[in-house]
């Protein structure tokens, strides 16, 4: 080989090396999103086990629903009242026609009170009703009231071997049951139809059964607490994936969504998205709530940004290194009512929550700066006034003037506190991840950080907030140091 030919291919191989890195660099926050060992074998219809099985949600100072799963003919009524065991009220009697779950709306409760109930169901063979055990919930409480809510992270149940583990899953589940908190949220990767997807299995049938797989878990904490659901990046339900029809992917994960989750509807209680969508009717993506001393908002940036926010479905997470992030958006009609919202409350404590600040990248505070999180670009120009023109402040200066106490986010996959201008950016680890890692750690450059599993409880009162990271193991990886159910970490906020 010549001279001059060997420096022209040692200087090309030396750049593919650069260049290789680089992009292993690059992407490595992004490849725990891949949807590499995907599980999408869930049962297609509900198993014996689930039937009569029943979830809390949309609880207002007077009324309550529950989501009861049923079979084709069956038929519910509640029992319910203020005295444990006796019930001097009952629901009408309805019967789920083709096996839809059975939606009862309680009404006329009075607030901050305890109820308890009773779920009776009668299968369409059968002569009598069956009563399910007695379980109880508050309506709206007062404010000065002590109460707890619950949050979890991505449980990502296709991930199982991976960082998902169903039996530590259901020890997390009895561990949030032992506290039976008024409500329980939950951040989002908890329905990846991404598998789906990418076999072309564009069916309602399909996408239900990643819906009802979670029921498995969430029944067993959703007789006692209502289940408050925020979009992640891998469920899809994003505008982007639209495609004019009723089978459009973010169409079935919509009406699969509100089929098995008893989320609130905008109305006098609830602020929310009050746009209603094609073939789905209202998304329920976006709500708030006051509970006590407490403002509740959830927000999601996936339906409303006209591309992909995080991962493209169907196609290799590495296209994501070629996004403008200013895409990434809540879009004007909700960051207006965010905004609203914020403002027209009174409340001692703000909570906000959402998949991941920008819905896509690594880190908490790291990326709070960024694009209509912070008003900067990548490279430290500020470009908010141009890019978001009519809106007043980006997301975290907003949270800033308005006083938002906790903002939560997942997505990263591990326990992370950091603080930023007052406001303490929350990461939420996962519920069931038997590998007990600390994905991300090295994108949290302060605060701090701990490994999975487990789930916050919340405490809020009239003097303080305190979170608790009740820690979550199974029975073989208990040791002096990993034990089941006990506070790994725990911190209070006062005002
Ligand atoms: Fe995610």
């Amino acid at each position: 080989m010549k001279r001059r030919t060997f420096w022209i291919s040692a200087s090309l191989l030396t750049t593919a090396i650069v260049l290789l890195a680089g992009f292993w660099l690059l992407c490595k926050p992004c490849i725990t999103n891949t949807t590499a060992n995907i599980n999408t074998n869930y049962p297609s219809s509900i198993d014996t086990g689930q039937i009569g099985s029943s979830i809390l949600g949309s609880a207002t100072n007077n009324s309550i629903r529950i989501n009861t799963l049923a079979e084709k003919g069956m038929s519910v009524f509640v029992n319910y009242g203020i005295k444990t065991g006796s019930y001097d009220n009952k629901t009408d009697t309805i019967t789920s026609q083709s096996g839809e779950p059975i939606a009862t709306n309680i009404t006329g409760l009075q607030s901050n009170t305890k109820y308890y109930y009773q779920v009776n169901y009668k299968e369409s063979s059968e002569s009598g009703f069956i009563s399910k055990t007695e379980y109880s919930f508050y309506t709206q409480r007062s404010t000065g009231s002590t109460f707890s809510f619950g949050v979890q992270g991505d449980s990502h149940p296709e991930r199982a071997g991976k960082m998902f583990n169903a039996d530590l899953y259901n020890i997390t589940m009895q561990n949030v049951a032992k506290t039976a908190p008024d409500s329980y949220f939950t951040m989002g990767d908890d329905f990846s139809i991404e598998g789906l997807i990418d076999k072309k299995q564009q069916t309602q049938s399909a996408v239900d059964s990643v819906y009802l797989y979670q029921r498995k878990f969430l029944d067993v904490i959703g007789a006692n607490s209502s289940v408050y659901l925020v979009n992640g990046n891998h469920e899809q339900a994003a505008k982007y994936l639209l495609d004019g029809t009723a089978a459009s992917f973010p169409v079935l994960a919509a009406k699969a969504r509100n089929n098995f989750y008893p989320l609130p509807t905008p109305n006098s209680f609830f602020g929310g998205d009050t746009q209603q969508v094609d073939n789905v009717g209202y998304l329920k993506d976006y709500y708030s709530f006051q509970w006590g001393d407490a403002l509740f908002v959830t927000i999601d940036p996936y339906w409303h940004s006209d591309t992909a926010v995080d991962n493209t479905a169907g196609s290799d997470s590495t296209s994501k290194g070629q996004r403008d992030l200013w895409n990434n958006t809540l879009g004007d009609i909700q960051y207006q009512w965010f905004k609203q919202t914020l403002e027209n409350s009174h409340a001692k404590y703000k909570f906000v929550f959402t998949h991941h600040v920008l819905g896509t990248g690594r880190g908490g505070i790291e990326e709070a700066k960024l694009y209509e999180w912070g008003g900067y670009n990548e490279k430290g120009v500020w470009e908010f006034n141009t890019k978001r023109p009519g809106w007043e402040l980006p997301i975290h200066q907003l949270m800033v003037k308005n006083g938002v106490t906790i903002f939560f986010q997942g997505h990263d996959h591990l326990f992370a506190k950091q603080t930023l201008d007052g406001i303490i950016y929350q990461e939420v680890p996962n519920p069931a991840d038997n590998t007990y890692s600390t994905f991300n750690q090295d994108a949290y450059t302060s605060g701090i950080t701990m490994p999975n599993s487990g789930f916050l409880n919340v405490t809020v009162s009239d003097s303080q907030v305190k979170v608790d990271y009740v820690r979550s193991f199974l029975p073989t990886d208990e040791s002096s140091a990993n034990i089941n159910d006990s506070v790994g970490y725990s911190y209070t906020v006062t005002k």
